[in-house]
């Protein structure tokens, strides 16, 4: 059995629907703090059978030690954290307790229990500014400019702490680019349950005209299009990885590190006009100046991935984005609302759904 930490949210479903249709059993251990039972429902529809659940916290220590005791679980996948960079900023003790002294916490329940492996969500973050394009894993580790960024780093510094000290561990450090996408059913997805931080998902709420116009942070760093540049990465393929990286922890012990990314960097404007031709929608843009602490432009090399795992990113950009779009049309409340539900409220006149772009692009992709 695989225990799933986070296994609620946004990667950590597609994560456990991979495990699942691989053949693993899964226990998702989740706080719900960012995410939703009823995203767990979905990926039973998807898989056939349900994933175990525990609603739990992973700084809860106790509580850990009782799951280690109670279920044969051989390996972890850790998701659960927080992500927002600017909540970070504001609330850094929570970021640091959660992101680094949760990891510490089961990094102990393992060792206890006898469990080694371990595959971490971390974050192209940790390379900080890097002068050196495309980044590869050699590339030196920088200064994360807020504390999420901090925090990843720290917890890669625990995990390879923990690894040098008992040769019986076997971590994988995945390096996520720009997680982005959903899954082709149009049943999973992101849902962001406030002010979304990331640009995607901030996009599909203007498509849907649930915000007026998307923000553009800079214009004038030295990229093709003065726009920011970053690698994209389909989400099922991020999933995917995570599949191989527990494979190849089966045979290495020690620790290992691999960027999951495509190697190929979009500027936003390039990422707009994609969109648009995918869902046929306008986005109304406002140009702002650049927010402190973004990087101009930062794409992978994902060699190490394909050579040591033979993973590689099947999905491109358009894929990324009919997927999302999909995603976000039938669920346009993320998991709050189920598709008789929707209907019903498109067919109420007084629904808050402005856009007739949006209402067009509902009704095709829920009445088809
Ligand atoms: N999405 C991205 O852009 C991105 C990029 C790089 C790395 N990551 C990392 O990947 C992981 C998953 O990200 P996501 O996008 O799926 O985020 P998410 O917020 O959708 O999922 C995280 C899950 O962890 C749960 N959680 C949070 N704190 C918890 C706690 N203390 N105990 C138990 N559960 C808790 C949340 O309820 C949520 O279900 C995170 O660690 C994130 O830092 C994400």
């Amino acid at each position: 059995m695989i225990l799933v930490t986070g296994g609620a949210g946004y990667i950590g479903t597609h994560a456990v629907l991979a495990l699942m249709q691989s053949g693993h059993d899964v226990l998702v251990l989740d706080n719900l703090c960012n995410s939703t039972r009823s995203a767990l429902d979905r990926v039973a529809s998807l898989a056939g059978r349900r994933p175990r659940f525990v609603l739990g916290d992973i700084r809860n220590r106790a509580l850990l030690d009782s799951v280690f005791a109670q279920f044969p679980i051989e390996a972890v996948m850790h998701f659960a954290g927080l992500k927002a960079v600017g909540e970070s900023v504001r609330e850094p003790l929570r970021y640091y307790d959660t992101n680094v002294g949760g990891s510490v916490n089961l990094c102990q329940a393992m060792a206890q229990a006898g469990v080694f492996r371990l595959v971490f969500s971390s974050s192209a973050t940790v390379y900080g500014q890097s002068k050196k394009m495309p980044i590869n894993e050699h590339c030196a580790l920088g200064q994360p400019t807020n504390p999420y960024g901090q925090s990843k780093l720290m917890a890669e510094h625990v995990m390879h702490s923990v690894a040098e000290s008992d040769p019986r561990w076997a971590i994988g450090l995945l390096r996520y680019f720009n997680p982005i996408g959903a899954h082709a059913s149009g049943l999973l997805g992101e849902a962001p349950k406030s002010v979304p931080n990331n640009l995607l998902p901030y996009l599909l709420q203007v498509a849907t005209g649930q915000r007026p116009s998307l923000p553009v942070y800079g214009t004038d760093y030295p990229t093709p299009d003065g726009t920011a540049v970053r690698d994209y990465i389909h989400v099922v393929d991020l999933a995917g990885a995570h599949l191989k990286a527990l494979d190849y922890l089966m045979n290495h012990t020690g620790i290992s590190v691999w960027n999951v990314g495509t190697g190929l960097g979009y500027s936003v404007l390039e990422l707009v006009h994609a969109f648009e031709h995918v869902s046929k929608v306008k986005i109304s843009l406002s140009f702002e100046p650049r927010r402190p602490g973004d990087i101009a432009q930062c794409w992978s090399d994902p060699t190490r991935a394909r050579q040591q795992l033979d993973w590689v990113a099947t999905r491109d950009l358009n894929c990324m984005l009919e997927d999302a779009w999909r995603w976000q049309c039938r669920n346009p409340e993320g998991y709050v609302l189920d598709t008789l539900e929707l209907k019903i409220k498109l067919a109420d006149k007084g629904h808050f759904y402005k856009s007739s772009a949006f209402k067009r692009a509902v009704g095709s992709a829920l009445f088809r």
